[in-house]
């Protein structure tokens, strides 16, 4: 089983997006996915058919509640939403934090450290699924520290935008704190998202982006991309060979996904 986190502390990078697109084209190749949303915007959730009145992931994680009493199958148009299950968000998360603060002595009892509990729940879902894909809030709290712990991976999308990159270094250097303390098999992939080509200060930024790190393929800036959110059909679905297909194609063959 691959965990796979989708996350930036930067908000509206096409993170959920991502998710999404990477959600599905794991079903349609015949994997068992599970979706884990850790966003209380809750978007991931309702692009694959679910919307609840208020999660209960705060206590699954802290253990109250089974996974049973969580898991939900997405729905949409395509059979390959009969390979993804969802555990869903609601505004309530947003609570989380405050939520573990005040069950801190039960999580060190079952699980030493908050950091650990997602990690600690995804291991007792054992080999049902071959992917658990998590998509995170735009902050670097307990979601995205918690996925991080628990994953193989972590996808990055990131715009050209200074401050865009600015934050990234927030980011990688929580990553490599995680890396050395509590997981030392994570990796990362930068991948540029929502790219304009034709502009030269992003083609700049993005140049000197790939100085520092290996850079993904990226993702254009395409309408299509908000079509597929809207009509909740993946970019695969969207016509034989469509821009947005051909960018993402290109990305899950660098990632060997
Ligand atoms: N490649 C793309 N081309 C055009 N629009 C895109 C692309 N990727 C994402 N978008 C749009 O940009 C907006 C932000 O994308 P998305 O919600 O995936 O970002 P996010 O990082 O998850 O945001 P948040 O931080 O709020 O969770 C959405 O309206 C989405 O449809
Ligand atoms: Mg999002």
């Amino acid at each position: 089983m691959e965990v796979i986190t989708v996350g930036n502390n930067k908000g509206g990078v096409g993170k959920t997006m991502q998710c999404y697109q990477l959600i599905c084209h794991l079903a349609n190749k015949g994997n068992k996915v599970l979706a884990i949303d850790l966003d209380s915007q809750a978007n991931l959730s309702s692009t694959l058919g679910v919307q609840i009145q208020r999660t209960l992931i705060p206590e699954w994680l802290i253990g109250d509640v089974p996974f049973q009493d969580l898991v939900i199958s997405s729905e949409g148009e395509g059979d390959f939403h009969g390979n993804i299950d969802i555990i869903a968000s609601s505004r309530h998360l947003a609570n989380l934090s405050k939520l573990l603060i005040l069950s801190e002595s039960e999580i060190r009892k079952n699980a030493g450290r908050k950091e650990r509990l997602l990690k600690k729940r995804i291991q007792e879902v054992g080999d049902s699924y071959d992917f658990v894909v998590i998509d995170t809030p735009p902050i670097l709290g307990d979601e995205l520290i918690m996925s991080l712990v628990a994953s193989n991976k972590i996808l990055i999308p990131t715009q050209a935008q200074d401050y865009s990159i600015d934050g990234l270094e927030e980011l990688m250097d929580t990553f490599e704190i995680i890396k050395e303390t509590e997981n030392p098999k994570l990796e990362f992939a930068i991948i540029p998202s929502m790219v304009n080509g034709r502009r030269n200060i992003e083609k700049q930024r993005m140049s000197e982006l790939a100085q520092s790190f290996h850079c993904t393929p990226g993702i254009r800036n395409l309408v299509q991309m908000q079509e597929s959110i809207s009509l909740k059909k993946p970019v695969f679905m969207l016509g034989k060979n469509n821009q947005g297909k051909q960018d993402y194609d290109a990305l899950w063959e660098a990632l060997n996904l």
